[in-house]
């Protein structure tokens, strides 16, 4: 079966630009925002199904609404599946742009430094290039990790390599359930997906599992990861084995918005590590 035909370079390079100028858009919402007292409400449509794990704050959804009105411009015929507001659909040929503004809202609104901004881009199911604003970074600062298919990961635009201390015998695994991790490294539970991926692509976190992400949360990182050397990793909820990430549309017709399979990132040989048997 042949795919979808690649977007030329220099279009993908233009998308990843606008990419980066919206993660860091959403960035400068979050850090203006900063020691204010914040409008924050509770996902759920009633009393009864309102969920305290959900917040959204008042800037997850002004920082959606900007980057939306800033796609529709540049963008009109691309769908947008964002996190805050109802999916806008596209052209069948035309990308998607899978957008959080703030991931990792719950440490956000209490204070808790480390959250991100997530635009990651999607053809025909397919992650090919996206952007994360991080609150903080391999080099102690804010900043944004961007990449595209076929490129190579950048900081702020300086291109970034992952240097391994070989010293080092026990690396960090990002997890969701810190008790049951796997015993070759250590786990971590930061509270942000999309911090986690960076992280991996950035080679602070050896790798990262995710139980049942939005394609929001890691369309982005996917392709940073890649564009680090590392892999994506999935499996049907049915399946036992973890099997390459191809698609967020394994069947034909499937919306992304659909989606929901767990996620292992990270270098080729610690994903050979985290999943040897025990
Ligand atoms: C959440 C964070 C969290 C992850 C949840 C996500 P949000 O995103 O990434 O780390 O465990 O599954 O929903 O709600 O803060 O954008
Ligand atoms: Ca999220
Ligand atoms: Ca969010």
């Amino acid at each position: 079966m042949s795919g979808p035909a690649p977007i030329p370079d220099a279009e993908l390079e233009a998308m990843e630009r606008v990419a980066v100028d919206l993660a860091r858009l959403a960035g400068a919402e979050i850090q203006g925002a900063l020691g204010r007292t914040l409008a924050v409400r509770y996902k759920g449509a009633d009393a009864e199904t309102v969920s305290f794990r959900d917040p959204v704050s008042e800037v997850d959804q002004r920082a959606e609404a900007l980057i939306r009105d800033r796609l529709a411009e540049l963008y009109p015929r691309h769908g947008i599946l964002g996190e805050e507001y109802d999916e806008k659909p596209g052209d069948p040929d035309a990308c998607v742009w899978a957008v959080d503004p703030v991931d990792g809202t719950a440490n956000f609104i209490n204070g808790f430094p480390l959250f991100a901004a997530c635009i990651g881009i999607v053809h025909r199911g397919v992650p090919v290039a996206g952007a994360i604003w991080c609150s903080t970074s391999h080099a102690l600062r804010p900043g944004t990790y961007h990449a595209r298919r076929g490129g190579t990961l950048r900081f702020d635009d300086e291109r970034l390599e992952r240097v391994a201390n070989p010293a080092i015998r026990r690396r960090l695994a990002g997890e969701p359930d810190v008790a049951a991790a796997s015993g070759a490294f250590d786990a971590r539970k930061t509270g942000s997906a999309a911090i986690e991926c960076a992280f991996v692509a950035a080679g602070l976190l050896s790798v990262a599992r995710f139980a049942a992400p939005n394609p929001w949360d890691v369309a982005a990182g996917i392709v940073l990861v890649e564009a680090a050397g590392g892999r994506a990793l999935t499996r049907r909820t049915d399946a036992a084995d973890w099997a390459p990430f191809e698609t967020f549309a394994p069947d034909a017709g499937d919306r992304l918005n659909a989606w929901r399979q767990p996620l292992l990132l990270g270098h080729p040989d610690d994903l050979a590590t985290y999943t040897a048997p025990s």
